[in-house]
């Protein structure tokens, strides 16, 4: 049997009914103040998916003014949700040969399982479970006690694969701007600790590409800023890596290669 996919589904949330969001009257999200550290991250990407997302790491206004509250009531509530809500409609289908195939996995195995696969119903899966999985990663690589110069392990890579903190720096920003439309600004790590900055599109994530750990990631999408600097995706960037990335979560994830 043939599964219809939805527009929605196959991109999560799209950009009509994000503007329409923009200009909606207030939105009245209660989102989580309880940590989500590390190890919840590993707990919803190495579980089978659940039915509803985990807490942000801080209050929905701990990353003011660089990150707003209303952005991320609509990017944690609108968009990110929206992608969960559609991975689990599809992989509830009675009727999906595919969902059958992947019942029980975990979020990553499922990510790993649809990448490249050629049907629409493997494509819409993975675009929402890359969605929700990359979303939970960006949400640890914030924090409102991050930014500044990196410390601890990711600061001695970053030293031995980039010479300085200026020239990583000056290369995630330049990453970022350069990820043409939607996508992903990533820090990751080979297997000879060598630290590479990637960027993805669309929902692409490192995660299927042997030989590579993500410590870090910025979300480009237009979602993630257009409420706040309208089209300046730039000063946006730049305002995150100087303030919000989370250090620690970088080291934690060393600590997992
Ligand atoms: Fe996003």
């Amino acid at each position: 049997m043939t599964t219809t996919i939805t527009k929605e589904q196959a991109s999560g949330i799209n950009r009509r009914e994000f503007m329409g969001l923009a200009v909606a009257s207030a939105v009245t999200l209660a989102v989580g103040e309880l940590a989500l550290p590390h190890e919840a991250f590993a707990a919803l990407s190495k579980s089978p998916v659940p039915s509803a997302l985990p807490p942000l790491p801080w209050a929905n206004n701990a990353l003011e003014p660089t990150i707003t509250a209303n952005t991320l009531n609509f990017h944690y509530g609108k968009h990110h949700a929206g992608y969960l809500t559609n991975l689990n409609n599809l992989l509830n289908d009675a009727n999906s040969s595919v969902a059958k195939k992947l019942k029980g996995k975990t979020l990553e195995e499922i990510i790993i399982a649809t990448f490249n696969k050629k049907d629409a119903t493997s494509i819409a899966i993975y675009r929402n479970s890359a969605q929700v999985y990359n979303h939970a990663f960006y949400w640890n690589s914030l924090s409102p006690t991050g930014g500044g110069s990196a410390k601890g392990d990711i600061a001695t890579l970053i030293n031995s694969s980039f010479t300085d903190f200026a020239t990583f720096r000056s290369k995630l920003i330049d990453a970022s701007v350069a990820q043409f439309g939607t996508g992903w600004a990533w820090v990751v790590v080979d297997k000879k600790k060598k630290l590479q900055i990637i960027s993805t599109g669309d929902a692409d994530t490192p995660i299927t590409t042997s030989g590579v750990t993500p410590l870090l990631t910025i979300d480009v999408w237009e979602h993630a800023y257009y409420l706040d600097y309208q089209n300046l995706r730039k000063t946006h960037v730049t305002n995150v890596i100087d303030k919000l990335l989370n250090w620690d979560f970088a080291n934690k994830n060393l600590l997992s290669i």
